[in-house]
């Protein structure tokens, strides 16, 4: 049995992980519309790995005699400036999503919780390579700027990395 405080961490965590998923789809339709479509299908790939992310906790929670919580979400942001200030929002989220994964890990270690926090080290190497990934896109688009042939190839390369990641 998972104690009440664990849970509890367990379920939010469960809301940011489907948050996410709702977070990158907007982001993908962004792209979609304004032609970017290799970013686009990068970032429906990344929807759908976070809602793999939060499918593992659901039945985490389920299986440890709990029942995961399905919420309702805020509306994710629709609108953004440029391809690089959709990965600034992404690594600066992920960020985020990194220190809540620690907490959770804390809050184990705290309470001798060593299946959860086996359980949990998945995700932290997760989010390391998902950090990374971001931080280095970005890296690439300010080496772009405002090059529109560069930023074209680049969104080219975005898609085929993202169909090579999954294969
Ligand atoms: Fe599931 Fe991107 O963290």
């Amino acid at each position: 049995m998972l104690s009440k405080n664990i849970e509890k961490l367990l379920q939010d965590q469960v809301k940011k992980e489907a948050s996410s998923s709702q977070t990158y789809l907007s982001m993908a339709c962004w792209a979609d519309v304004k032609g970017y479509n290799g970013a686009a299908d990068f970032l429906y790939a990344h929807s759908d790995e976070e809602r793999m992310h939060m499918l593992k906790l659901v039945k985490f929670l389920n299986e440890r005699g709990s029942q995961a919580t399905i919420s309702e979400l805020k509306a994710p942001k629709k609108d953004f400036g440029s391809l690089k200030e959709v990965f600034e929002s992404i690594l600066e989220h992920e960020v985020k999503v990194t220190e809540s994964i620690n907490n959770i890990i804390t809050a184990c270690l705290k309470e001798n919780d060593h299946l959860t926090n086996n359980f949990m080290q998945w995700y932290i190497s997760e989010q390391m390579e998902e950090e990374q990934l971001a931080r280095s896109i970005i890296d690439k688009l300010e080496m772009i700027g405002s090059d529109t042939s560069s930023l074209y190839l680049f969104d080219r390369e975005l898609g085929t990395s993202m169909q090579q990641h999954h294969q």
